[in-house]
């Protein structure tokens, strides 16, 4: 009886392997619907209730909830803490997009609890996770053949056109309408009627907008191409800090490559892809936030925006060490000086103990007195 039971036990352990952890139901090597992906937020969010809450901050067209999954351990000290946003799926066939935010989430909750490192980055930083962006584009791309290269949301079509979607891509307040974008509503690159038109593009404006001063960066997944993009899509526009952004991006690219030996282009959209306007990644660096990367994920060509399931734990584990890599550098340039290094080390200096025997001999001699 026990021998089966070990023999049972052992069985599943070995068919979960690769996708162990807090969540063995979930295989984070398939594209999974939309339905699935809110369980999974749920799930994550109630097995690790120390470090995940979620928050609704808007609703699609279709209105669906767009959720985030909040990743943040309480600050010792009880310091105001700062952020990080990443989003995932902004364009619906890009799947490979929203399975790197899982993964992301994954790759947090399994190894937080043996890292310093990380436990120090979520004492200081909350990491706010969106899955999906736009919901009902990508529930759309599921439908059937026909609809898998959907990219746009799925607003109904302007008067007199039969056309549904914006690309939620362009609608951002940044530039809006100048450069790489359509005003015909049948196009990919419709940009909407005005910046922030949609609903989608609307709840990450409206809600990063309250708190800009507080995020430090802003990750922005996409497919395909493997390139690191970075501010601004309109060729005449430089970001003050372009020489930082573009360092810390090939940081990023050269942690990537080690993995799989996939090399990701870096600079910024009209230099190595198309110039742009209206794009989350370039609203966010107008608000203020200092570090604003859009990644475009695997692969260069071949697949696309279909990437096989197969390339899905290499493009996420790549993936992975770009965020992180870009994270860490954030990080450690706001809070390295006061994190004291080695832990507790001023508490037990000469000084610290000094004034620890002062208040005891103080505090004695008031009880006396
Ligand atoms: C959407 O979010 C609201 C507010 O958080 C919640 O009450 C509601 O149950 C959610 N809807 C679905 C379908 O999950
Ligand atoms: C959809 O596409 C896949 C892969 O290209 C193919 O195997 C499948 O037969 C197609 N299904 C339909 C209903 O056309
Ligand atoms: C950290 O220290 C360096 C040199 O001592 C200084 O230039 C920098 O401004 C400090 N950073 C912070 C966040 O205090
Ligand atoms: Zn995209």
């Amino acid at each position: 009886m026990y021998l089966l039971l070990f023999v049972f036990i052992n069985i599943s352990l070995y068919e979960c392997s690769g996708v162990e952890g807090l969540d063995l139901k979930y295989d984070y090597t398939k594209y999974h619907r939309m339905e699935e992906i809110y369980e999974w937020m749920q799930d994550m969010e109630e097995m690790n209730p120390e470090l995940i809450s979620s928050t609704v901050y808007g609703q699609t067209f279709e209105r669906k909830n767009i959720t985030l999954m909040k990743l943040g351990l309480k600050n010792p000290e009880g310091r105001e803490k700062r952020v990080i946003w990443m989003d995932c799926g902004i364009h619906a066939r890009e799947w490979i997009a929203p399975a790197f935010c899982q993964w992301f989430v994954k790759e947090i909750v399994q190894s937080y609890k043996t890292s310093v490192d990380l436990q120090t980055m979520l004492q200081n930083l909350d990491f706010y996770v969106t899955p999906v962006i736009n919901v009902d584009g990508y529930m759309y791309s599921w439908t059937d053949n026909s609809t898998r290269r959907w990219r746009k949301s799925r607003s109904s079509p302007p008067a007199g056109s039969g056309c549904y979607g914006v690309d939620l891509n362009r609608n951002f307040n940044a530039n809006w309408g100048t450069v790489g974008v359509s005003f015909e509503s049948c196009s990919d690159i419709y940009c909407g009627t005005g910046p922030g038109s949609e609903p989608e593009a609307r709840a990450v404006m409206d809600f990063i907008g309250e708190m800009s001063e507080k995020v430090l960066c802003f990750l922005t997944i996409h497919s395909a191409g493997q390139l690191i993009l970075l501010p601004y899509g309109h060729p005449q526009i430089k970001a003050p800090n372009y020489e930082e952004l573009v360092s810390v991006g090939e940081a990023a690219a050269a942690q990537m490559k080690k993995l799989h030996g996939m090399t990701y282009r870096v600079g910024t959209s009209p230099q190595i892809l198309y110039p742009n306007s209206g794009s989350s990644r370039d609203w966010a660096r107008l608000s203020g936030i200092p570090f604003s990367y859009t990644f475009e994920l695997r692969d260069t060509g071949e697949f696309s925006h279909l990437l096989p399931e197969e390339q899905i734990q290499p493009a996420c584990e790549e993936a992975y060490a770009g965020a992180l890599s870009i994270i860490s550098y954030v990080h450690d340039k706001s809070f390295r000086n006061s994190t004291v290094p080695n832990g507790d080390s001023s508490r037990f200096s000469p000084r610290a103990v000094l004034v620890t025997l002062l208040c005891s001999c103080l505090s004695v001699s008031i009880t006396v007195g």
